[in-house]
């Protein structure tokens, strides 16, 4: 039994330093907060609030181009027509270059170069939609 301990230990070390590598690569939507500064002067997360964008209440998960009452570009209406959802990973491309996924969109915006960034303000706007 003596002689298992050390080897238990660093299994228990490993275990350790996995969870810590993983929980630094987690995305943190408090940092995302801090990054939806950039996206608060044409959104808000108000059911039926638009300003220059639309409202973000509920859109995770939905179709894009859904929110009621907000005229979408040419490029996001056929976007919807394709059955584009919004996901993780289609906000992730949509956000790192708006203009290139969506033709014509009217998100004058330039988009994200940080990964992190996007991961985290995905992060954040996932979990603000769902109120
Ligand atoms: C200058 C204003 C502006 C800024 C800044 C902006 N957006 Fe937008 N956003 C828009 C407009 C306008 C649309 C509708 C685009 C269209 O119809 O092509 C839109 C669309 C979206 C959509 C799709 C919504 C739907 O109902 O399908 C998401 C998601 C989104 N924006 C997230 C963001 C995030 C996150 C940021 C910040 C990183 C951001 N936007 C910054 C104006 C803006």
């Amino acid at each position: 039994m003596s002689l298992r301990l050390p080897a238990v230990c660093s299994f228990v070390a490993i275990l350790t330093l996995t969870a810590s590598a993983f929980a630094a690569d987690k995305p943190n939507w408090r940092d995302g907060r801090k990054v939806f500064k950039q996206c608060g002067s044409c959104h808000t997360f108000k059911s039926g609030e638009h300003r220059f964008g639309p409202s973000l209440s509920g859109f995770y998960g939905r179709k894009a181009g859904t929110a009621p009452d907000f005229t979408y570009s040419e490029g996001m209406k056929a976007k919807n027509a394709e059955g584009l959802v919004w996901g993780t990973e289609s906000l992730n491309t949509f956000l790192t270059s708006p203009k290139a996924f969506v033709r014509k969109t009217k998100m004058s915006f330039k988009g994200l170069a940080s990964e992190k960034d996007r991961r985290n303000v995905i992060a954040y706007i996932k979990r603000r939609s769902k109120r």
